[in-house]
């Protein structure tokens, strides 16, 4: 017998599109469950904010989450979020839900291959400047070499709908011909908004280096959480997601429409 609070939607968020990948990710590992996807796009990028501002803005996004739709789970679909307001969070809802942050995962998946040596991570400014990954990777396998760059065009050029052309392409060259990434034979796409220039990326490396990010991953680490806490919806449902901004921009609009189609609900709030 299925309980009221199985039926609950899973709440995620994200400066902007990014977390669109992580989502669609879920919605392929978990395709009975219904989702509440806000993307702070009034706020983003949040790479260049301080650890203060973006803990306000996450605690502020997932109160909306809880107090409006009860979500039975939170995804932190953001890299620098998770950087930087995921223990917080994680704190104030003990007992209450689980909360999902999108760099454990990753690390997870990186620590586990043992076919990687140097490791490079490409991310925002904050999520570099806090040092998580590099402190959790060096924590579970010290004789992996890593190299850490931010890139913080990427995230705001990837919103503004620039992939797959002449100015992403520069860009991307710039930052990835840095000599910090000389060597490494693996990247960690520390940004949600990056595997969609991933093609680019493996291109840029003719394929040669291996160019991961967390969306499969974080969605698996959900799945195994839910049914951990039967939490796990086993009614099958259609297609009911619900798309929340703070700001209602054209590519976000175009960006929900090319993962979700065009039957979306999709509405600007003030939180
Ligand atoms: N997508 C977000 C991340 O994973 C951040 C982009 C931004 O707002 O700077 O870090």
């Amino acid at each position: 017998m299925q309980s009221a609070r199985q039926e609950r939607p899973i709440g995620v968020f994200d400066s902007g599109i990014g977390g669109l990948t992580v989502a669609q990710a879920i919605t392929r590992v978990l395709p009975d469950e219904q989702m509440i996807y806000f993307g702070d796009t009034a706020h983003m990028p949040y790479g260049d904010k301080s650890v203060e501002l973006i803990q306000k803005y996450s605690t502020r996004i997932v109160r909306f989450l809880l107090d409006k739709y009860h979500c039975k789970a939170i995804v932190i679909a953001c890299n620098t979020a998770s950087a930087a307001a995921y223990v917080e969070l994680r704190d104030a809802l003990k007992g209450e839900i689980p909360v999902i942050n999108v760099i454990d995962p990753m690390v997870e998946r990186v620590v586990s291959d043992a076919n990687l040596h140097h490791v490079g991570i490409i991310a925002t400014l904050t999520t570099i400047r806090s040092g998580v990954y590099q402190e959790k990777l060096t924590r579970r396998r010290p004789d992996l070499k890593y190299s850490a760059l931010a890139t913080p065009l990427l995230a705001p050029m990837i919103e503004e709908g620039f992939f797959e052309n002449n100015i992403s392409n520069a860009v991307l060259h710039e930052y990835l011909d840095s000599e910090i990434l000389d060597g490494i034979d693996s990247l960690i796409l520390a940004c949600t908004h990056y595997p969609l220039i991933k093609k680019e990326i493996e291109a840029f490396y003719s394929h040669q280096v291996t160019v991961i990010d967390s969306a499969l991953v974080v969605a698996e680490k959900l799945l195994h959480i839910l049914k951990k806490e039967g939490l796990l919806n086993s009614i099958q449902q259609k297609n009911n997601h619900h798309f929340f901004v703070s700001d209602l921009s054209d590519h976000f609009r175009k960006a929900v429409k090319i993962f979700y189609g065009d039957e979306i609900n999709l509405e600007k709030v003030t939180i």
